[in-house]
């Protein structure tokens, strides 16, 4: 991706070495990605390569046995679902806020 030179600004969205096992099957290995304030991230892959559990793994939705989600500085692996939509609705209006500034 190309990006303006200069520092790299801190990630958004850190997912750090997630791994999520239903019963023996591992669905996702050590996964890890970094997003950045105005990245677009597209996630691809064929069926059954692991996109829905690794949104599920971010939003809360399901617990994963290893690794980290980080949203803007705020751990949110250990998250449900509703605490994880919280943290994304206060990033919202802090950045709002910061724009009215
Ligand atoms: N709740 C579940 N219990 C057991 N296995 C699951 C569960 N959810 C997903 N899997 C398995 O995990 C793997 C990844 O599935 P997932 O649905 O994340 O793939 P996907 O990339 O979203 O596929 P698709 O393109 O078909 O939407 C698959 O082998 C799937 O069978
Ligand atoms: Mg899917």
């Amino acid at each position: 991706m190309m990006r303006p030179s200069g520092p790299e600004p801190p990630p958004l969205l850190r997912i750090a070495a997630l791994t999520k096992r239903f019963g023996g099957f591992t669905a996702l290995d050590n996964v890890s990605v970094d997003i950045r304030p105005g990245e677009r991230f597209g996630l691809i892959g064929p069926n059954g390569s692991g996109k829905t559990t690794l949104i599920n793994c971010i939003s809360g939705a399901f617990r994963t046995e290893a690794g980290t989600v980080v949203f803007r500085d705020e751990d949110i692996t250990r998250c449900s679902r509703t605490c994880a939509r919280a943290a994304a609705l206060r990033a919202v209006s802090r950045s709002r806020g910061r724009s009215k500034a």
